[in-house]
């Protein structure tokens, strides 16, 4: 017998970007790790959009590189060797003053060193950029854990940082399936229409 289960915290940043995101929408994955959702997001534009990846690990990008190099819009993504807490410069340098799409999921690279995470002092940075560059009608989704060391001061951060926003301009979420206060959870900012 098939039994419904209730969207996971990723399936959930995945639903939410699917509603925003425009065939010509600039994208960025805060975090490409094994590339994922890197891969989504090259799935879900057209020919004039552009997803541009950020990892610090070498490996993360040579793993998002081998994953997404058969996806027919390849030639539409850059991946960026640096950290997403500089973000705003990394992407000026290339042209990029605003996008319509941001994913992050935090924590480490599953199957490589554990210690090298995500952490609440660059998330908080990275964020604090990216809402000044997010369009009208776009979204950031931020998957956070509270497993890891540093996990739940990142989360917290992450919570805090929404809940602190204009309701004017933006309209923030918490989507956690229960299981414990120590479940992952997705944190979505959508910046609302002019
Ligand atoms: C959970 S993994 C991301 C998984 C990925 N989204 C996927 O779909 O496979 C988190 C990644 O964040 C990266 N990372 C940690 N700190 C970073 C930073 N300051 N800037 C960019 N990437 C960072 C890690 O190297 C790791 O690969």
């Amino acid at each position: 017998m098939n039994s419904v289960q209730p969207y996971s915290p990723l399936e959930f940043a995945q639903m939410c970007v699917h509603r925003h995101i425009t065939p010509d929408a600039v994208c960025v994955d805060a975090t490409c790790g094994n590339g994922h959702d890197t891969m989504f997001l090259l799935s879900n534009i057209g020919g004039k959009g552009c997803v541009i990846g950020f990892d610090i690990q070498q490996q993360a990008i040579e793993r998002t590189q081998r994953l997404c190099s058969s996806r027919p819009n390849y030639a539409r993504l850059t991946l960026i060797h640096g950290s997403h807490d500089d973000i705003q410069n990394h992407l000026a340098a290339r042209g990029i003053h605003s996008f319509r799409i941001l994913m992050m999921n935090c924590g480490y690279l599953p199957h490589a060193e554990k210690s090298i995470t995500t952490t609440a002092h660059t998330t908080e940075a990275m964020l604090l950029q990216a809402v000044s560059m997010l369009e009208h009608g776009g979204c950031i989704t931020v998957v956070v854990y509270r497993g890891h060391e540093g996990a739940s001061e990142e989360a917290d951060a992450v919570i805090a940082f929404a809940s602190m926003l204009s309701k004017k301009d933006f309209t923030c979420a918490r989507y956690q399936p229960l299981g414990g206060a120590a479940a992952p959870e997705c944190v979505v900012i959508a910046r609302r229409e002019e």
